[in-house]
């Protein structure tokens, strides 16, 4: 059975960038019957950059909310939040100490803002490691990521061989990543890749007035409605192709191509298959958010499984350390 562990930051709402690109294939990963998938909202991780707690709270109902809309299965599988586990960041002080200076300044994580130091806080530096205690704290052995994150990882085994030598016992597994070259960039509504930080996300959760508003914006050129149009430099057309079937997109492409069609069509379309594709999850991402008490429930027997796990490798640490178990 191979583990497969992954936390999922909580700095913003969910998105069809991340729905595509990650939620989606790590639930396919999870129901291989022999694969046992860890789970965790990075909700420490988060504090980096987000500080306010009210709204760390409601990303991390929403994103709790958007992996069981999607059928994450909470009893096969482990699903918690980080900061509930102590242990993680128990074992994160205990690895810095095992972790050398330049390592951590040549992340390119904290590289790619050392222009300007004063806004780069520890946590930010210390980063990686702390996500090498959470890979390190369960014994995983896949970690799946995207390419962004796959120095952190190789960082992770550097840190876990590092401990093992110096502590003189082959206490920590060392983690293999699984980098999915393939993952796909999903555009945002202006071209560029769907992220938070660009603000050109589409969030599928939103009531359909407020998502059909946000679809509109998608750009696109000025080619009046009559005249033809390629869907190959198209941004609404790229978004529809990604969700829809293969049949879908040809007579939606031949539409382009005939003229006759405007860009108007072409996001109504959108906005109708995202209804009817993501119904299901809507009606379940909306339950959710409205029944926290049950969100909690779920998260809290997660958190439990993992205490336990994390229990067993924080006190052979401790033992070795001399800190008694
Ligand atoms: N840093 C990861 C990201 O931004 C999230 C993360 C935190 C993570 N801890 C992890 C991913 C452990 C895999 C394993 O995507």
């Amino acid at each position: 059975m191979a583990r497969i562990l992954t936390g999922i930051q909580s700095s913003g709402l969910p998105h069809l960038g991340n729905l595509l690109g990650a939620i989606q294939p790590a639930i396919e990963l999870s129901k291989n019957p022999q694969n046992e998938s860890f789970l965790f909202i990075a909700d420490l991780h988060s504090l980096t950059t987000l500080k306010n707690g009210t709204e760390r709270e409601l990303y991390v109902r929403s994103i709790a909310s958007t992996w069981l809309a999607f059928g994450f299965d909470t009893d096969k599988n482990v699903f918690w939040r980080q900061s509930r586990v102590q242990e993680h960041a128990e074992l994160s002080w205990y690895l810095s100490c095992f972790t050398p200076f330049p390592m951590l300044a040549n992340a390119t994580s904290f590289k790619d803002k050392s222009e300007k130091l004063a806004d780069v806080n520890a946590g930010l530096f210390t980063y990686p490691v702390l996500m090498a205690a959470d890979i390190l704290l369960y014994n995983a052995n896949i970690i799946p990521v995207g390419k962004d994150q796959k120095q952190h990882l190789e960082m992770a085994k550097d840190i876990a061989s590092r401990f093992n030598n110096l502590a003189g016992e082959d206490i920590l597994v060392l983690p293999e990543p699984l980098i999915d070259e393939r993952m796909m960039t999903i555009p945002g509504i202006d071209g560029q890749k769907m992220s938070k930080s660009y603000n050109n996300y589409i969030n599928i959760f939103l009531p359909e007035k407020e998502l059909k508003n946000v679809l509109k914006k998608i750009v696109s050129d000025s080619t009046p409605l009559e005249e033809p149009k390629d869907p190959d430099t198209d941004i609404t057309f790229k978004i529809y192709s990604l969700l829809a079937s293969e049949t879908e997109t040809e007579t939606m492409r031949q539409n382009y191509l005939n003229g006759g069609y405007g860009y108007g069509h072409a996001k109504q379309a959108l906005l109708e298959i995202i209804l009817e594709k993501y119904a299901e999850p809507r009606r379940l991402y909306n339950y959710y958010m409205e029944n926290n008490d049950e969100l909690e429930g779920i998260l809290k027997t997660g958190e439990e499984k993992a205490r336990i796990i994390a229990r067993g490798t924080i006190e052979k640490v401790r033992r070795v350390l001399g800190f008694g178990a």
